[in-house]
């Protein structure tokens, strides 16, 4: 599904990614662990070009992401990512914060996407929060929310940053349920994680990360 060919990434001179490659198929879910401050988020934004890549290729579905013909808005659309801190907007609502991409970018009617996003609200347990800031909510409420977010895209691909960094065991063990269950419904996911939580029920890959490649 995604084809990653040596990769490179440099802040300045300072080479973060140094010729990655890598060949992510249908369905799987890597793991990408390793210390802080390896490149592992430039890596994940590096997928739906929030970083441009210094040099490499990046295929997605047969095609060049990097190629300028490529309609990266479209990609991303496909691409979805929940980041690190959640990046919520926090002077929108939650119902806001989820339905505002799919109105704006896919032009769904405003009444279909709210009502998909009180399904994925009620399924996640957080329809209670559907008026309220993300300010109001606990850590874990907000990342199911930011994961319902990418989700309300219907993705092909999820990426995600460390999803359960900020959370409690108990919520832990309940973002990595509906990890799974994504994945069974055959989403390709690419997760940052130090959770051995994921390795040992959901992934297909783990990968670790050291000086800027993938050892
Ligand atoms: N926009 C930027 N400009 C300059 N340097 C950057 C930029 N973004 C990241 N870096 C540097 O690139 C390196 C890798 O950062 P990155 O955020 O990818 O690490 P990480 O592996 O995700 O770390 P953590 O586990 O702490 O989240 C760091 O040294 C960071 O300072
Ligand atoms: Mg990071």
């Amino acid at each position: 599904m995604i084809e990653i060919k040596h990769l490179v990434k440099n802040f300045n001179n300072y080479t973060v990614l140094d010729d990655i490659s890598i060949k992510i198929e249908k369905a799987e879910c890597v793991l990408i662990c390793g210390p802080s401050g390896v490149g592992k988020t430039t890596f994940l934004r590096c997928l739906n070009l929030l970083e441009r890549p210094t040099s490499g290729d990046i295929i997605f579905e047969g095609q060049s992401i990097l190629s300028p013909t490529c309609d990266i808005l479209k990609v991303r659309q496909r691409i979805g990512m929940v980041c690190q801190q959640f990046d919520l907007f926090t002077n929108y609502t939650v119902l806001d914060n989820i339905t505002l991409a799919p109105i704006k970018l896919l032009k769904k009617p405003v009444k279909e996407a709210q009502d998909e996003g009180y399904d994925l609200l009620e399924k996640f347990r957080i329809a209670d929060k559907v008026y309220s800031s993300p300010l109001r909510l606990s850590g874990g409420q907000r990342q199911r929310v930011a994961i319902i977010r990418a989700l309300m895209m219907s993705p092909a691909v999820l990426l995600l940053d460390e999803p359960t960094s900020a959370l409690d065991h108990q919520m832990q063990l309940e973002v990595c349920d509906i990890i799974k269950e994504l994945h069974k419904a055959g989403i390709t996911m690419v997760i940052i994680t130090h959770d051995t939580l994921f390795a040992e029920s959901v992934a297909t890959r783990v990968v670790q990360m050291e000086n800027g490649k993938f050892v």
